[in-house]
């Protein structure tokens, strides 16, 4: 229990856990906000267009919702090198503190992309970020829907995320646009 690791996911590792664990529960952590900044080259895009996926932005006071996992002790040298390798495009993994939705506060693991990484992409208008995920594709599958699982799940947690639910609805909306007759 004592070397139990503490993984707080705010991005896909909130509704893809596809690694044993002993405890799921919902998650905060300060000081972080969450970014359609980082480049995919390897799940929701390719090298030669790649999509984009979250990682964590500095922003003291901001608050960042997400799922926390406990990972026994003997299972955690297993789903490190599973999620190093998962997370290998741009991600390291940094501690932070991390307060549970029961009131407990852990230090976990969390996989950031930082601004000094190959795959960094950055900032840009929303309207240009949204048509990059609504045009993107990659292994994984369509960068749009990367965007949709995370929506949904943030809802599910009862989550407000004005960057994640606006990018939500520009993409929804060029989804309905393609669909039009003669457009
Ligand atoms: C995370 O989910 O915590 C990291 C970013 C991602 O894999 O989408």
């Amino acid at each position: 229990m004592n070397n139990d690791l503490w993984l707080f996911g705010y991005g896909s590792l909130i509704w893809k856990a596809d690694f044993e664990f002993v405890e799921r529960c919902p998650a905060n952590i300060t000081g972080w906000a969450r970014r359609f900044w980082q480049g995919s080259h390897d799940h929701r895009g390719t090298p030669d267009a790649p999509g984009r996926v979250v990682t964590l932005i500095d922003a003291p006071d901001e608050h960042c919702a997400g799922m926390a996992y406990r990972i026994a002790a003997p299972q955690v040298p297993t789903v490190l090198a599973h999620l190093d390798y998962r997370e290998k495009n741009g991600y390291d993994r940094v501690e932070t503190n991390t307060t549970l939705s029961d009131g407990r506060t852990v230090s976990a693991l969390i996989y950031i992309a930082n601004p000094d990484n190959f795959a960094h992409l950055g900032d840009a208008d929303e309207q240009t970020i949204a048509q990059q995920i609504h045009t993107s594709n990659g292994p994984s599958g369509a960068n749009r829907d990367y965007l949709i699982e995370l929506h949904h799940a943030l809802i599910e947690l009862g989550a407000v995320d004005n960057h994640v639910a606006r990018l939500f609805e520009l993409v929804d909306l060029m989804g309905q646009n393609q669909q039009l007759p003669g457009s």
